[in-house]
């Protein structure tokens, strides 16, 4: 069974071709960023039209530059939310046209689903139930995931996702966006303990977390310190220590409260060196299995979508051909489409 799968949720064009059979076929990735940059953030209307001006040409490309037939595709997978509405528009009319022409199917995809499950494209290890941390730029949530589209919310951010609060900091801090993983380059040149910075809601029994407090926090430092390079790596170190700190926590709070033994770490912020190593850790002396996806699959892709759609067209069945987009779609709201 080969599923096509598009990715336009945001400012990242992303298709894929996942096989059951052989596995990844192809996977492309047409990354917007620097047009968003010099406005220091994603600007929709810029990110729809750059999706409407490269999707059908990178599709086409992908098709003849890995030798794939058009008609050997069962199914077209898209993302139908949570998102921006035009983008998500732009992958949806495309998917739909596409499925229509070919006469088969669409699958439509939670985004989040396709971050949650993309670990297990890789580790055929990762049994159902796990505790699901999502970390990216719009989410942070625990997940206690029972089967493929069962989801149960256990905790989220009560303000800023992880992923938008590395942003913010690393604007302040001179980087350019998406800053996350740049501030975490910046960091490694940073002194271990010359700031502390609080570990927010940390010891709060419930599965939430805050990060607005520490954003203004770190926020009123950059503006008192003078910023030469050591003092910006120190911040940059200290900083993502408190937060990566705090989802450690509470993601070991949420495996003992339900206890589980497997902890499932997606979303772009998973891409996180420290946040590896010290979940790592704490799944050593825990004993809980961790398990991540490779660094590039952390960001948004088609290929999660690719697989997701695989395992819900499997699993469900029936599909049909569908249009619809869900600009706020949560994980726990999902249906067969
Ligand atoms: O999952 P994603 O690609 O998009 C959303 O669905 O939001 O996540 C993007 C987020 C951005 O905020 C980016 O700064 C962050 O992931 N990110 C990182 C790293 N790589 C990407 N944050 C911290 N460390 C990284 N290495
Ligand atoms: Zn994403």
């Amino acid at each position: 069974m080969r599923i096509l799968g598009i990715e336009t949720s945001c400012d990242d064009t992303g298709i894929a071709i996942y096989d059951d059979a052989v596995g990844i076929l192809s996977d492309k990735l047409y990354n917007q960023s620097h047009f968003h940059n010099f406005y220091g953030g994603v600007v929709p209307e810029l990110a729809s039209r750059k999706h409407l001006e490269v999707l059908a040409m990178l599709i086409e490309t992908m098709f003849q530059e890995f030798n794939i037939d058009k008609s050997s595709i069962d199914a077209i997978a898209y993302t139908a939310g949570p998102g921006l509405v035009g983008s998500l528009l732009v992958g949806a009319t495309l998917a739909t046209s596409l499925a229509f022409s070919l006469n088969i199917p669409t699958i439509l995809v939670n985004h989040m689903e396709g971050h949650l499950l993309t670990p297990m494209l890789e580790r055929t290890r990762i049994k159902f139930p796990f505790v699901g941390l999502l970390v990216s730029g719009g989410h942070t949530q625990l997940i206690n995931a029972h089967d493929i589209g069962k989801y149960e919310l256990l905790g989220e951010s009560l303000d800023d996702a992880v992923g938008e609060a590395f942003d913010k900091i690393a604007k302040l801090l001179g980087l350019n966006y998406p800053g996350g993983s740049s501030l975490s380059k910046l960091a490694k040149s940073g002194i271990p303990g010359y700031f502390k910075f609080p570990r927010p809601i940390i010891n709060r029994k419930d599965l939430n977390f805050s990060f607005s407090g520490l954003k203004t926090f770190v926020s009123n430092i950059i503006r008192k310190e003078k910023l030469n390079f050591q003092m910006r790596a120190n911040i940059a170190k200290e900083f993502e220590n408190a937060v990566t700190d705090v989802l450690v926590a509470k993601s070991k709070q949420a495996l003992e409260k339900l206890n589980y033994t497997t902890l499932v770490v997606s979303g772009g912020v998973s891409a996180n060196t420290i946040l590896r190593q010290k979940l790592n850790s704490m799944g050593k002396f825990f004993h809980r299995k961790v398990f991540f996806s490779k660094p590039e699959w952390c960001t948004d892709n088609g290929l999660m979508i690719a697989y997701v759609g695989m395992l819900r067209f499997k699993k469900f069945k029936n599909f049909d051909l569908n249009i619809a987009v869900f600009p706020k779609w949560a994980l726990t709201d999902l249906r067969v489409i």
